[in-house]
């Protein structure tokens, strides 16, 4: 039987175990040691930011919300069409997500609408405590667009960038922009620490908070001194020694995920009703995901059902993320839109888009689609 396609699996570049092999061979296997600062030194180079490295994505976008100063009651703007990691962190603080719709255009948060919301509750003197903005799918959001809004009424904004790690907008990396960005080290990601996270600031103190409640906020006493509250969210040095390894070869894993999606989008420009992700003119889409609509009366089959015929090929693909209104965890918060990311989610499909995809094993993906699509094969 043909080994399974899976959608997005860690590629490491080569280095990785070298650092790791000097953790151990040093002993600095805990929370602390020279992988870790090695690692946010050459992360901050990265994205032109402090950095401090975490034990997740979820953990730098919590800490990154209480920098923010979110709390009981507040109220934050959040994308509906998101994975659940952006919205959880504002229900740990006691605060409240506001949804909001996606822009067809990048399918992230639709900046018109954010525009108006701000305007309208500025208005009625109830303007929410945070923006957050979500890089989704390593598609860039329109930055200039969102940070005119947010600035306009001194609303702050956090960039998630779990998914976008290698993005730029207008030349930047993103989360640069709004000079508040989580990144994400998950396995499935375009770069990968096993787990974990970085939480990166133009503001070096807001590192330097971030970092003191990441290691449960322990106070300067020669005893166990606590004021703040505090979490355990450190990265382990060992893990770092992989991320180090992996940052070498971020560039090379961007043009590859490209190279993937590209790919597709070329096997199926023939077939109609199929459509590949809109590119964001403004940077760099790292299409960390392959991401396509699926219309059923011009493709012949629907996103389910070609989900369900990959997956008999041994293929793996999922429908793109089910907006948080639409969740039962969210079924009580506020959703402000239309039904775009409702639309995207229920038309979208992710398809195998590891960086070590195989031609052969992606030719499998397009023939699988293809003939699904009632299409010859390639
Ligand atoms: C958009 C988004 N936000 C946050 C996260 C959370 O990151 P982590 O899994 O490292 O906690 C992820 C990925 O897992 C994500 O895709």
């Amino acid at each position: 039987m043909m080994p399974r396609i899976l959608l997005s699996v860690p590629h490491m570049g080569g280095n990785e175990q070298a650092y790791v092999s000097e953790a151990f061979d040093t002993n600095w296997l805990s929370t602390v040691g020279p992988n870790i600062n090695a690692f946010e030194v050459e992360f901050a180079r990265t994205v032109g930011m402090p950095s401090v490295a975490l034990s997740s994505g979820t953990a730098a976008m919590h800490l990154g919300l209480r920098l923010l100063g979110v709390g009981l009651n507040d109220e934050v703007i959040c994308p509906t069409l998101t994975f659940v990691a952006t919205a959880n962190p504002i229900t740990y603080l006691g605060a409240k997500p506001v949804f909001l719709d996606s822009g067809r255009a990048t399918w992230n948060l639709d900046p018109d609408l954010l525009s108006r919301v701000l305007r309208e509750r500025a208005n009625q003197n109830r303007l929410p405590k945070a923006v957050i903005v979500v890089h989704l799918y390593g598609q860039p959001a329109d930055m200039d667009q969102i940070l005119e809004a947010c600035n306009r009424y001194e609303v702050p904004v956090l960039e998630d960038a779990a998914e976008g790690l290698g993005s730029t907008y207008k030349g930047r990396p993103v989360g640069c922009h709004s000079g508040l960005a989580a990144y994400s080290f998950n396995g499935n990601k375009i770069i990968t620490t096993t787990g974990g996270g970085m939480l990166s600031a133009a503001n070096p103190d807001w590192i330097d908070r971030a970092r003191f409640w990441s290691t449960q906020a322990r106070d300067n006493a020669l005893w166990y001194e606590h004021s703040q509250m505090g979490y355990n969210y450190r990265m382990s040095n060992v893990l770092a020694g992989i991320g180090r390894g992996q940052l070498e070869v971020l560039p090379l894993r961007v043009r590859q995920r490209r190279q993937v999606a590209f790919k597709y989008r070329d096997a199926f420009a023939d077939l109609p009703g199929i459509m590949f992700m809109p590119q964001s003119p403004h940077g760099i889409h790292t299409n960390w995901l392959s991401c396509f609509l699926i219309d059923e009366a011009g493709f012949g089959c629907s996103r389910d059902s070609l989900i369900r015929v990959l997956d008999s090929a041994g293929i793996e693909s999922r429908p793109v993320w089910k907006p948080m209104h639409l969740q039962p965890l969210y079924a009580h918060a506020e959703y402000i839109g239309g039904d775009v990311a409702e639309d995207l989610f229920l038309h979208g499909i992710c398809l195998p888009s590891s960086s070590s995809l195989s031609p052969e094993d992606q030719l499998r993906v397009v023939n699988t689609v293809r003939l699904a699509a009632g299409a010859t094969a390639q």
